[in-house]
């Protein structure tokens, strides 16, 4: 059984995120899809909320189940039997760090590889952060995340007043 996991904060799941664990789930038995539970970020989603919404995104994806973990990721993939970790490349921007965090990791356990996957040209400039923004903002992000996001975002800034063309321009 080849595992593989596929681990961020998911602060939340995109479709950018969806893409790369769907495809990633055609290339192995299983994924798992890892939710950090401490990252050193400051997330607008707890980590059971990250989770629930990961797990309603994956609705009907077989070989693809989620956890929250924390620690060393290499730990964690040893703890599941797991011998690569999945990442997706959006931008050439992304490479300098993923090639440091694949050699950490690869210098953490050499029994663990680390799979990159490219972005679909879709979703290669869509990230977590942006998507919260647009959507405390009032933008449409039906495009970028699983509906289950949009209306989980939706949710968190019902009462927040967006600001009008006109509040813009009197400023
Ligand atoms: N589609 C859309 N967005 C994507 C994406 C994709 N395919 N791939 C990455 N992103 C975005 C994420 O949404 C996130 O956006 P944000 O910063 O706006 O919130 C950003 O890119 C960074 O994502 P990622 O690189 O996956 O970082 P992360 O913070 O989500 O997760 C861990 C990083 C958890 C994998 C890493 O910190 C880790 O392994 N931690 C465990 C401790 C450890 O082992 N450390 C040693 C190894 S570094």
């Amino acid at each position: 059984m080849k595992i593989a996991v596929y681990a961020g904060t998911f602060d939340p799941i995109t479709n950018g995120h969806m893409d790369i664990a769907v495809r990633a789930s055609c290339l192995f038995d299983q994924i798992i899809i890892a939710v950090a539970r401490d990252n050193n970020k400051n997330t607008l989603f707890n980590i059971e909320e990250r989770c629930a919404l990961v797990e309603e995104a994956i609705k009907g994806q077989k070989n693809i189940i989620v956890e929250a973990f924390e620690g060393l990721l290499v730990d964690y993939c040893k703890a599941k039997g797991a011998t690569s970790i999945i990442r997706g490349l959006r931008a050439i921007s992304d490479f300098d760090m993923e090639f440091q965090m694949a050699l950490l990791n690869r210098g953490l356990n050499g029994g663990i590889d680390t799979v990159f996957l490219m972005s679909d040209a879709k979703y290669l400039f869509i990230s977590s952060s942006l998507i919260r923004t647009s959507a405390e903002l009032g933008g449409d992000i039906g495009d970028m995340a699983p509906q289950c996001v949009v209306d989980a975002l939706r949710k968190k800034f019902k009462n927040k007043k967006q600001p009008h063309r006109t509040d813009i321009l009197h400023k």
